[in-house]
């Protein structure tokens, strides 16, 4: 019997081995494909031994140690500090960004960016501290200071210390003065509580306080980049042909440098890489790019929302490349009240008797008037 089942006894521990082979083969190859797997994702593996060891021990609570300190979007959401050391490229790119979700996970207090582009210190700024004291919160100020010569220090408790961007050098009419005024954008842009961005000199004033302000410009559906259509060497006359066809002669625009807009459109200008590379290369002389970029650029584009008048006052009708310059003896209270209440606009598609916030253009030497005058322009006690 023993030696009669001894071959079929052989066969079949043979076939067994075959299968623990077998076995043992499959287990290798699933092995070595996981470990391959594994550590190509190793983010992965820690993920699944959490995971394990959640699943195994119900009971134990398995946290991961905490941040080593509060992370959160306190610091995405309201950057406290300007500078960056970012490229203009860089900059630009970031700041294009848009939330694709529309609902804020936060409380967000729309804020003006008031955007100062000037050739050196803000000179009026004793006036300005005064209008923005008491708003903390709903403004935030960006300087653009060209030059790097001069060495200027805002006093601690100036509204301006440490607000002046990383800066270029900025040529009177150049392009330059377009990519200055793009920088300025894209830095407030970071800030998602601005929503309203307005353009401002070292020569300018506010005519009216800030509730005033502030409330004109947040609730306003329109954005105020002037934009006309002018014959003669002043108009028409500085386009440049080359520029033909992304922008057309009948589409050339003029308007003041000096504007005011939203987000969205703030967004867009940032953005445009269709015209704004046309008037880089062909708007860089005696076109007055800062005077044509983007009152034809928001005509083609962004006509539909946009007043076409500026909300910064300047006198021309004395004629010459540069406008009135106001001096303490032009400063008087009848003279800013015909400036808050000059003629009648159009805000919101119905009438109002304020066409403009801010004027210029005001020299130091006005300032002694103009604090004297701040309290009647600004409403305090009267
Ligand atoms: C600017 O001021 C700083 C410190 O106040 C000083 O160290 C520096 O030399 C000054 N630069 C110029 C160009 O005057
Ligand atoms: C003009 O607009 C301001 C700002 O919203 C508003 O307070 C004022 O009532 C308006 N005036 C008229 C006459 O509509
Ligand atoms: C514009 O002209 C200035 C000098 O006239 C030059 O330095 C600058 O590079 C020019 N900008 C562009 C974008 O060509
Ligand atoms: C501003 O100009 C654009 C383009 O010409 C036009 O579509 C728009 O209606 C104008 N806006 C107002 C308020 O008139
Ligand atoms: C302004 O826009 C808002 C929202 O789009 C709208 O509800 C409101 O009626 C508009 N106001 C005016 C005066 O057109
Ligand atoms: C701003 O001025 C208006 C009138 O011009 C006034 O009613 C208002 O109280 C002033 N606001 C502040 C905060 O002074």
């Amino acid at each position: 019997m023993k030696n009669l089942n001894a071959p079929l006894q052989f066969q079949f521990q043979l076939a067994n081995l075959f299968s623990v082979i077998l076995f043992f083969g499959f287990g290798l190859c699933l092995g070595i494909i996981l470990t391959f797997h594994l550590k190509n994702v190793s983010f992965n593996l820690q993920f699944t031994q959490l995971s394990i060891a959640t699943d195994t021990n119900a009971d134990d609570i398995v946290a991961l140690p905490p941040p080593p300190m509060k992370v959160g979007l306190e610091n995405y959401i309201h950057p406290t500090e300007v500078l960056h050391d970012l490229s203009d490229e860089e900059l630009i790119w970031r700041a294009s960004m848009v939330p694709k979700v529309k609902d804020y996970p936060f409380d967000r207090n729309p804020k003006v960016a008031f955007m100062f582009l000037t050739r050196g210190p803000v000179l009026l700024s004793p006036l300005w501290n005064m209008f923005f004291k008491g708003h903390d919160g709903l403004f935030t100020i960006y300087v653009h200071t060209s030059g790097f010569s001069f060495n200027w220090t805002e006093p601690q408790d100036s509204v301006f210390h440490g607000r002046r961007i990383p800066s270029k050098n900025v040529e009177w009419g150049k392009v330059s003065m377009v990519e200055a005024e793009r920088r300025l954008l894209a830095n407030a842009l970071l800030d998602f509580s601005n929503q309203r961005f307005v353009l401002l000199s070292e020569s300018c004033i506010p005519l009216f306080n800030f509730s005033i302000i502030y409330s004109y410009l947040i609730n306003s559906n329109y954005t105020y980049v002037e934009s006309y259509d002018l014959a003669g060497p002043v108009g028409k006359g500085r386009y440049n042909k080359k520029m033909h066809p992304t922008v057309k002669i009948n589409e050339w625009r003029k308007g003041s440098q000096w504007f005011e807009m939203n987000r969205e459109l703030a967004i867009e200008v940032i953005s445009d890489n269709m015209y704004f590379p046309v008037f880089q290369e062909y708007c860089n002389g005696s076109c007055y790019a800062d005077e044509h970029y983007l009152p034809t650029f928001v005509m083609l584009k962004f006509g539909k929302m946009n007043s076409n008048r500026t909300l910064t006052f300047v006198d021309w009708t004395k004629g010459g490349p540069h406008p009135s310059r106001y001096t303490r003896y032009d400063v008087t209270w009848e003279f800013l009240r015909k400036l808050r209440n000059d003629r009648s606009c159009e805000y919101n598609r119905r009438s109002n008797e304020t066409c403009h916030l801010f004027a210029r253009k005001f020299t130091p030497h006005a300032l002694d008037r103009l604090l004297r005058l701040a309290p009647k322009i600004m409403h305090f006690n009267s």
